[in-house]
C-alpha cells in the first residue's frame, strides 16, 4: 500500500522517465520499486530506519538503498525527489542535500501533504533553485518541480545543528541537536524529571530512543564506567547523539534500531524517555511493545527506568511484564517508572 504522497508521485512518474533518480526521506512503502518502471536507476536515502528496513529486501544494482543523514558518495543525479519532512525544520537541509546531488540544471521534485507545510514551498526553496512550479495536486498532497540553477553551498554539519549547554544534576553537558531532532534548543520536561531521578546503574545499559543524547551524556558524565548502547530510529538523531558524545569527550555505541529489534544484548539496565507517537501506530502499541521487549532484553536483576507522560498506558503492561509497578517519582505531567526484572 502506497502512502498518499507516493501515489501522487507514481502518477507523475513520467517526470523521471529514463533518468537516474535520487529519492530523499522516502516513506514506509515500496514506491521506489514502482519508480523503476520509469526511471533508469533509483538511489534512495531513508532518514527513518523502519522505512529502510521495508525496502532493504528489494536492493538491486539499479536500486541502491542507504540509511543515514547523507549519502556515502558525491554522486549526482538527473532528478532528486524530496518527500517534504514531517519535522519542517529538516526541509532546508534536505533541499541543500538535494542540490548537492543534482547535475547542473537537474530537476527537483518535492512532494508532501497539504497539512504538512508544503503549500508554502515556493517561499521555502533556496535561490539556487528556480521558482517552484505546482505540477499536481491530489490525495491531499502537492507535487512541485523546480530546477537547479547554480551550485549550492557545501553541507557542513556544524551549520545544521544547534549546540547548547545544559546544567543537569550530573553536571554541565553540551548538546548538539541537528535540525528536526527532539529537544531542539531546550530540555524536554520529561527528560528533566528523569535526570533529576537518575538511578545508579551498572554494566551494559541501553538508552532507548536516544535523540540528541541528552540522557546518555548526563548518565555517562555521572557514571563513566557504564557500557552504553544508544539507539534511535531517526538518522538525524543518531548523528546528533554521536556529535553530543564527541562534544563531551564521552563514549557510547550509537546505532540504528527499529524499536528494540536491533538491540541484541542482555542489558543490566534500560533507560528511556520513550517515543509517544508514531504516525499510524497507537501509543498503546508502542508502550506495550517497548515494555515487553525490555523485559525480554534485561538480565535478571536488571533495571527498567523510564519517564512517561502520566496519561500514557504504561502501568498495565509494566505489571504484566515485571510483576509489579513501581513509580519512583512523579509530577503533575510525568511519572518515573522504575522496575527490576525478577
Ligand atoms: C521522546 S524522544 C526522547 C529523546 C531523548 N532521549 C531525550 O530525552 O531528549 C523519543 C526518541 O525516540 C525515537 N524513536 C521513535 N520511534 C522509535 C522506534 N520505533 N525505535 C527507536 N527509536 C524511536 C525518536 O526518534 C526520538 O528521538
Amino acid at each position: 500500500m502506497l502512502t498518499n504522497a507516493s501515489q501522487v508521485l507514481l502518477r507523475n512518474s513520467d517526470l523521471v522517465k529514463d533518468q537516474s533518480v535520487l529519492v530523499l526521506n522516502y516513506e514506509g512503502d515500496t514506491l521506489l520499486k514502482a519508480l523503476l518502471d520509469s526511471a533508469s536507476s533509483v538511489s534512495a536515502l531513508a532518514l527513518d530506519f523502519h522505512h529502510h528496513l521495508i525496502m532493504q529486501p528489494y536492493a538491486a544494482k539499479n536500486l541502491q538503498l542507504y540509511f543515514g543523514h547523507q549519502l556515502p558518495s558525491q554522486e549526482c543525479f538527473d532528478s532528486v525527489i524530496v518527500y517534504f519532512p514531517k519535522a519542517k525544520a529538516l526541509a532546508p537541509y534536505l533541499f541543500n542535500l538535494a542540490a548537492k546531488h543534482l547535475k547542473p540544471q537537474g530537476q527537483l521534485i518535492v512532494v508532501g501533504e497539504n497539512k504538512g507545510g508544503i503549500k508554502s514551498l515556493p517561499k521555502q526553496l533556496p535561490d539556487y533553485f528556480d521558482k517552484a512550479f505546482k505540477m499536481d495536486n491530489a490525495r491531499h498532497c502537492i507535487v512541485f518541480t523546480s530546477e537547479l540553477n547554480r551550485p549550492a553551498p557545501e553541507i557542513k554539519l556544524q551549520d545544521w545543528y544547534s549546540k547548547y549547554q545544559l546544567q543537569t544534576p550530573q553536571g554541565e553537558i553540551t548538546i548538539c541537536n541537528l535540525v528536526g531532532v527532539f529537544s531542539e534548543k531546550k530540555l524536554d520536561e520529561g527528560t528533566k524529571l528523569l535526570l533529576e531521578n537518575l538511578p545508579k546503574m551498572q554494566g551494559n545499559v541501553l538508552d532507548f530512543g536516544c535523540g540528541a543524547g541528552v540522557i546518555a551524556a548526563a548518565l555517562l558524565t555521572a557514571q563513566p564506567t557504564l557500557k552504553l548502547d544508544c539507539v534511535d530510529i531517526n538518522a538525524m538523531a543518531l548523528a546528533s547523539c554521536k556529535l553530543t558524545m564527541q562534544a563531551n569527550g564521552l563514549n557510547a555505541n550509537v546505532f540504528a534500531s527499529d524499536g528494540m529489534a536491533q538491540t541484541n544484548q542482555h542489558y543490566n539496565g534500560i533507560i528511556s524517555n520513550p517515543p509517544f507517537h508514531d504516525g499510524l501506530t497507537s501509543t498503546t502499541n508502542i508502550a506495550t511493545d517497548f515494555v515487553k521487549a525490555s523485559a525480554a532484553n534485561l538480565v535478571r536483576g536488571g533495571l527498567f527506568h523510564i519517564v512517561a507522560n502520566r496519561h500514557l498506558p504504561y502501568s498495565d503492561c509494566i505489571a504484566e511484564n515485571f510483576g509489579n509497578v513501581n513509580v519512583s517519582a512523579e509530577n503533575n505531567r510525568y511519572k518515573i517508572y522504575s522496575n527490576t526484572k525478577r
